[in-house]
């Protein structure tokens, strides 16, 4: 595990946007696996201004998003398809057919919606470079602290810890949805390569519990302890209880 604090969110952003681009200049049809929420942010800023001065090329990348919420619509300003548009794909030349986000519009199409996604990251040849955040309770992707995790994209409820976190994106605590669809954690260990950032204090009991040694499924993050290239960028206030 290769852990390198920084100081600032500033610093993790410009860190995690060198290695997202070295994985595209050294493949030109690198395989992605994205991440949403407030900490890739800044990093997508960046891969922008790479891309518009001529220093990256998204033509041939293939991307495979981590996670969505089920009930928002792609359009909707919270739901992961608009984040990632506004973020990413409305301002670099990604091919839209090389762009894939689990999602289902019915219960009844969850199953092989997700099946279905799982065999294409496989058709992909699997992710290079799969980037993660992490929950205030070490969830990565929505796969949430469990007695047992699932290794398949698959529906998962989420945990009160997680809509707390997300209602800061909300009106209110009850309009965030309460179910979505998650890679599992085995295509996420299978990726060759995972970037995980993190900042500010609020993460720093779950880096802790994530990195210090011991593994298990009630802190999902800590089963990257066990990947053999795993990069973990974050800055001073995640890293100050290790
Ligand atoms: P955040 O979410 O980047 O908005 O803190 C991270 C996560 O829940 O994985």
């Amino acid at each position: 595990m290769d852990l390198q604090v920084v100081g600032d969110y500033r610093e993790m952003s410009e860190l995690g946007a060198k290695i997202v681009s070295e994985t595209i200049q050294e493949k030109k049809n690198a395989v992605l696996g994205l991440a949403t929420g407030s900490t890739p942010e800044g990093m997508y800023a960046r891969l922008v201004e790479k891309y518009r001065r001529g220093d990256l090329d998204f033509k041939s990348v293939v991307t495979f998003n981590l996670d969505e919420y089920v009930g928002l619509a792609p359009d909707h300003p919270q739901s992961y398809h608009y984040y990632m548009k506004r973020n990413l794909f409305d301002h670099v030349n990604l091919d839209p057919v090389n762009i894939s986000i689990p999602t289902s519009s019915s219960d009844e199409t969850l199953e092989e919606a997700c099946r279905q996604f799982d065999k294409k990251i496989e058709h992909a040849g699997g992710i290079d470079l799969q980037l993660l955040g992490i929950g205030v309770n070490g969830h990565i992707g929505f796969n949430e602290p469990a007695p047992y995790l699932k290794t398949a994209t698959h529906l998962v409820e989420l945990a009160q810890e997680t809509i707390e976190a997300n209602s800061r994106f909300f009106q209110s605590k009850e309009e965030v949805p309460r179910k979505a669809v998650t890679m599992g954690l085995g295509s996420i260990m299978a990726a060759d390569k995972i970037l995980l950032l993190a900042n500010g204090k609020n993460k720093a009991p779950a880096v802790r519990d994530s990195f210090s040694g011991l593994v298990s499924t009630e802190t999902p993050a800590s089963l990257l302890q066990l990947h053999r290239k795993v990069t973990i960028v974050i800055d001073r206030e995640a890293a100050s209880l290790l």
